[in-house]
């Protein structure tokens, strides 16, 4: 059990009376549904943000006219931290988080968060509801850090009042083996040049709903997301970013303002190349992976992400043609496996990518 101090010279802290933790099937964790004793929260007026704090779990109390419910100017970030066999939490670069959540926050006009309340912040929560995170590969604890314009008005303007809070949900994944079949779109788009695709904006989610319920209507379980022009390059995967393994190279679409910088994406490039692998950042258009299918040497198709760390994928469908991957995905299963090692604790950090939680 992690030691609580629950004092903090920026933060005013109180503790939830009694936990839920009691009540909670930890086998039969449905994912986003529950959530832990305590949240951070802080609050933006008067030109910055004040009383950051940790607080029993609570419902909070919006008026109508609230900005975000109209404009939906709102951004979030996703994280996991993860418990070694000793019982010490983890988090997985949280400062990429903290960076690309400021970001999205520009991107959005939503003043910056400070680093030192956002860590503060997180390593309080985390170590209050450490006994939310269970031992062993598979558990772990989502983090949601999010951001929105709290403003009572109507007024189709950027906020001058915003609501900063990290929740937390406890995770465990489950690899069912079955087969992820994925559409790659002709028609709807994700993102354009220009716009807010790079950001965790809220309304980028909102925007593939549509389009992935028609998918997945049609059996797929995600959408392969193609430039906005031309529908040629392959750019993510669902929520995920995307990665290709062509006769041996590995090819993934570079990040631009479309893109989400992944953190995953980005720990798998380094792990790749450190195993000696050539990786590619670059455009990658339908074209040539149909192509290198039809010559035998597209190899895999992964996505990338927080959520599920590597997904393998087993087709894609494209102009109402299916073509299928080979069974075995030896390279995102190798990739997986180091990561997860590193996340849980298991074998060195030699990138120093994870920060212990005290
Ligand atoms: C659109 C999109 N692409 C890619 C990712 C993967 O990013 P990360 O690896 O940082 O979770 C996510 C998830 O956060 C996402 O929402």
């Amino acid at each position: 059990m992690i030691e609580v101090d629950k004092t903090s010279k920026l933060l005013k802290i109180e503790t939830a009376t009694k936990s839920k933790l009691t009540s909670v099937d930890f086998n039969d964790i449905v994912f986003g549904k529950t959530f832990t004793d305590h949240m951070f929260i802080c609050k933006y007026a008067d030109g910055k943000w004040q009383n950051p704090a940790i607080k029993p779990f609570q419902q909070l109390t919006l008026d109508p006219s609230a900005s975000v419910l109209h404009y939906g100017q709102a951004v979030f970030e996703g994280m996991k931290a993860f418990k070694d066999d000793n019982g010490t939490v983890w988090l997985f670069r949280p400062d990429e988080n903290f960076k690309r959540l400021n970001r999205s926050a520009h991107r959005l006009q939503i003043p910056e968060f400070p680093e030192n309340y956002f860590f503060e912040g997180l390593q309080k929560l985390i170590s209050l509801d450490s006994e939310w995170i269970k031992q062993g590969v598979g558990n772990s604890l989502y983090v949601r850090p999010f951001v929105f314009a709290s403003q009572a008005t109507v007024q189709a303007i950027a906020s001058l009042e915003y609501t900063f809070l990290i929740i937390c949900s406890p995770a465990k994944s489950y690899y069912d083996g079955g087969k992820i079949n994925v559409l790659v779109a002709e028609k709807f788009s994700r993102a354009a040049n220009g716009g807010v695709g790079f950001a965790k904006a809220a309304g980028n989610y909102a925007a593939q709903f549509y389009p992935t319920s028609e998918a997945t209507k049609k059996g797929y379980q995600q959408i392969i997301w193609t430039d906005s022009e031309k529908h040629k390059y392959l750019e993510e995967a669902g929520t995920m970013n995307i990665f290709f393994k062509i006769n041996g190279k590995l090819i993934t679409s570079p990040v631009n303002d479309r893109i989400l910088d992944g953190v995953t994406r980005k720990s798998i490039i380094t792990l790749a190349k450190d195993k000696g692998i050539d990786v590619e950042e670059r455009p990658l258009s339908i074209d040539e992976v149909v192509k290198a299918h039809k010559t035998g040497i597209l190899e895999e198709i992964f996505g990338t992400g927080t959520a599920v760390v590597v997904l393998p994928i087993s087709s894609f469908s494209y102009k109402d043609v299916s073509y299928s991957l080979p069974q075995k995905a030896d390279l995102a299963e190798n990739l997986k496996k180091e990561l997860l090692a590193i996340q849980y604790n298991q074998i060195e950090d030699r990138y120093n990518w994870t920060v212990k939680v005290d």
